[in-house]
């Protein structure tokens, strides 16, 4: 049996992006969203070999150690010229201080080291696992995909992470240049663009009272 997510949610990131992007697709709702830093919880290690796992690993110890439902999402980018690589480690290819910037240029020199020069090359998609987990251990868990291209030079300022360099198919602007309401594409203007919108429209059929 599916569980509906009512009152307060922790939302189980310390990654301001990812946050502000939650808060967004969960405000029409009506949840009360608390982040896990301001409650001051910790960070989990991410242990797992999936974005699933991983998902739930943070959820269930923002769950635990708050006693109330929490939220997490684990994603990545997923390069098939590269093997699947960065992926779980999407972030970690950022190192210590987040450099996005320096994360695509290595994305870039690896796929040009392997002669990835046209589109069909260069093929690649975002990845979103979520998770909802209780204090009593039940959990709610979906995935989604956003599929498009890689392009060099980076295009575009919003977003975060390795927006700038993803091209989603069937558009003509990188996740860089979209406001978060085109890259969501959420209804009613679309049925989710991103990865993460699309796991979300997933999980709230499920979990969420509707808007
Ligand atoms: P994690 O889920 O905290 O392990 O981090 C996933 C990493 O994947 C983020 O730090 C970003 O680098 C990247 N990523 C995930 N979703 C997106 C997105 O929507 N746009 C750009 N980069 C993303």
């Amino acid at each position: 049996m599916h569980r509906r997510i009512t009152g307060k949610l922790v939302i189980a990131t310390h990654n301001p992006g990812k946050l502000a992007e939650m808060k967004e697709l969960l405000a029409p709702h009506g949840i009360e969203a608390v982040s896990a830093g301001e409650l001051g919880l910790g960070e989990p290690e991410e242990t797992g070999n999936d974005f699933r796992s991983n998902a739930a690993i943070k959820a269930i110890a923002a769950a635990q150690a708050a006693r109330l439902p929490a939220f997490a999402d684990d994603s990545g980018i997923v390069v098939d010229a590269l093997d699947g690589a960065p992926g779980i480690y999407s972030a970690r290819w950022a190192g210590p201080t987040k450099d996005f910037t320096a994360a695509m240029a290595q994305i870039e020199r690896l796929l040009q080291e392997r002669g990835a020069a046209t589109p069909d090359r260069r093929t690649a998609h975002f990845v979103s696992a979520l998770c909802v987990a209780w204090p009593d251990d039940h959990l709610e868990q979906v995935e989604a995909r956003a599929d498009g291209t890689l392009v060099w030079p980076p295009r575009g300022t919003a977003g975060f992470g390795y927006d700038p360099m993803f091209l989603p198919d069937g558009h003509a602007r990188t996740f860089g240049e979209m406001t978060s309401i085109e890259k969501h594409g959420l209804p009613p203007l679309g049925l989710g663009l991103s990865h993460r919108a699309r796991a979300f429209v997933k999980l709230a059929e499920i979990c969420l009272e509707p808007r």
